[in-house]
């Protein structure tokens, strides 16, 4: 039974995730960074979260932009120095607020230092990272890498293959090494010592690999998680970096944990994790074979159909299958704590993706936070959602930055033999970078973001779709966010309350409602997912709106509006 009495402070707090390259520029070199954010700290407050997550800023080449660490005491040129870091930290701790650092331990830059006296067999760090002799001609085993292409890459110098489940550029650091677990240890404390609130471990579960790492067998899937995830030692890993960091330190630990399922999550929690990051709600919306996938739409269609047909082709979603996905979570976790997300650095735009980013923008961005706020799990925002971004048009490969897509895309292209602009339309409903384009803070040039020529492409829509309109508009997507905060900030039932999953059913296949419970309150959340009006047929539909995204004036009793979205009082 959940009840208030196990209390957590990172259980009601609400977290804002930042990528820093992409948020603000304070000095005109295209590339946004930590003086940016600390000159922002004021909007994020007036929001109403309470803890930030800042994507890596440690010093990287930026093959995968900055989750490529070259050094991780040391803060990357674009962004600043170490001095601008302390000063983030002190500004959000003036005002109550905390500071996650997302920090990537499975690989390094090919460009640390280790790895580079690793090359050298008899440099002492030979066993760092994981190594295989063999010839030049064929890689130690099948292995994919999750960004396209080999796992392996030879390297000339040492005359043997390095493994890289990402890029070739991230070589993966050999976790049964005790000198390197120490070193990541030493590192951890270094960054918890100095203040900090919490560390997002990006791609945890990858670090403990399969002994003899066998090949891998696909079948229908193109990569075989049960290798690449959760393995053997990772639990024991997990005791032992606890044990030795952030066990000692009130943080909020969050682990991101590809591949791993409710049961798995528990051992996680056992281990001292709080949170895990899953992806199951985020993969509802990709066709028959996953993300990247295109077969289900065909080439011809690609090339052919117009841009409305292709995005609703490309984010198909059954709420059946949202729910599904909720709450295995929710329930798979029994006492423990989810967090839960609708868009991130590495998902394309929540808008666009779950709801109707053309007619419907402001109405369904404000349906998706109302979902997002009222689930029983720690709500993660992603900067410009608040805004109801959107997704953005990428017109030439050449202004693809992401690593990720631009490895796919050129598989996609080979494997179909057709032109970029075939898949260009994919690329829209699935890259990365749709939720790197630059944070539009005003209509001016770049949207406010730099004065200098912006790393990566501006959403065309930044002179409509903007902070300073929306700060200006009562009305706005970002002021709803911001009374949604405040109302989930004084409302245990919101928080902590049991769920109850009322629809969608066969009646109402697109209509969403969830109830909440605690300690005799209760409100039940109903959301019309769909451009189209619906008229319930229930008792309880008429019950008092504590909270809606139409005003009282434009509500209509039994039926719902377009991507109407209303939180009722449903007390005894
Ligand atoms: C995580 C990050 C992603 C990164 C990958 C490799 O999934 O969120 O951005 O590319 O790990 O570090």
């Amino acid at each position: 039974m959940n009840t208030t009495t196990n209390r957590e402070w990172w259980k009601e707090a609400a977290v804002y995730q930042i990528y820093p390259r992409s948020f603000a520029d304070s000095d005109g070199d295209g590339v946004g960074d930590l003086r940016g954010i600390v000159d922002r700290v004021d909007y994020l407050e007036r929001l109403g979260v309470d803890v930030v997550w800042v994507c890596p800023v440690y010093d990287s080449p930026n093959a995968d932009m900055g989750y490529d660490i070259r050094d991780y005491r040391t803060i990357m040129d674009e962004m600043g120095t170490m001095a601008d870091w302390d000063e983030l930290l002190a500004e959000l701790h003036d005002r109550d607020m905390r500071l996650l650092m997302d920090l990537v331990v499975n690989h390094t830059s090919d460009e640390h230092e280790w790895f580079q006296e690793s090359r050298d067999p008899d440099g002492g760090k030979d066993e760092w990272y994981i190594w295989r002799e063999g010839s030049p001609e064929e890689p130690p085993n099948n292995w994919i890498s999750l960004f396209g292409g080999p796992a392996w890459t030879y390297d000339e110098a040492r005359e043997a293959w390095y493994l890289h489940l990402f890029d070739e550029k991230q070589p993966d650091l050999n976790w049964e090494n005790p000198d390197v677990r120490d070193a990541i240890y030493d590192m951890m404390n270094f960054w918890l010592e100095k203040g900090i609130d919490g560390f997002r471990m990006d791609a945890i579960s990858c670090i403990s690999k399969p002994p003899g790492l066998p090949d891998a067998d696909t079948g229908e899937d193109w990569f075989d998680m049960d290798l690449y995830f959760n393995g053997p030692r990772i639990h024991e890993f997990m005791r032992e970096m606890a044990a030795e960091t952030f066990e000692n330190y009130d943080v909020m630990l969050i682990g991101e944990t590809p591949g791993a399922d409710p049961e798995e999550a528990k051992k996680y929690y056992e281990d001292g994790v709080d949170m895990v990051v899953h992806f199951d709600h985020m993969d509802v919306t990709y066709g028959p074979g996953g993300k990247w996938s295109p077969d289900y739409v065909g080439m011809e269609t690609l090339a052919s159909a117009g841009d409305d047909e292709l995005d609703a082709m490309l984010n198909t979603m059954d709420l059946a299958d949202l729910q599904a996905a909720i709450r295995y979570w929710d329930e798979g976790v029994g006492d423990e704590w989810n967090c839960l997300y609708m868009g991130s650095h590495d998902q394309t735009r929540a808008v666009s993706r779950f709801g109707d980013d053309r007619q419907y923008r402001r109405e369904s961005a404000k349906l998706v936070a109302t979902f997002l706020l009222s689930q029983r799990a720690t709500p993660f925002l992603y900067q410009g959602d608040e805004l109801g971004m959107t997704n953005a048009d990428w017109d030439s490969a050449d202004d693809i930055r992401d690593v990720e897509a631009r490895g796919q895309v050129e598989m996609l292209m080979a494997d179909h033999d057709v032109p970029y602009e075939t898949i260009a339309p994919f690329v829209r409903n699935r890259s990365r970078d749709n939720a790197r384009t630059p944070m539009q803070w005003d209509d001016g040039e770049n949207a406010g973001f730099t004065d200098g020529d912006p790393w990566i492409q501006v959403n065309d829509n930044y002179p409509e779709i903007n902070a300073a309109e929306a700060l200006d508009d009562s009305d706005s997507i970002y002021h709803y966010y911001r009374r949604l905060l405040a109302f989930r900030r004084e409302s245990d039932v919101l928080v902590y309350g049991d769920t109850e999953y009322v629809l969608p059913d066969e009646t109402y296949p697109n209509v969403w409602a969830h109830r909440r419970t605690l300690d005799g309150e209760s409100v039940l959340v109903v959301l019309n997912w769909q451009g189209e009006e619906r008229t319930l047929d229930t008792d309880w539909v008429d019950a008092p709106v504590l909270f809606g995204n139409y005003a009282a004036s434009e509500r209509d009793g039994a039926t719902l509006r377009p991507y109407e979205a209303r939180i009722l009082d449903r007390s005894e």
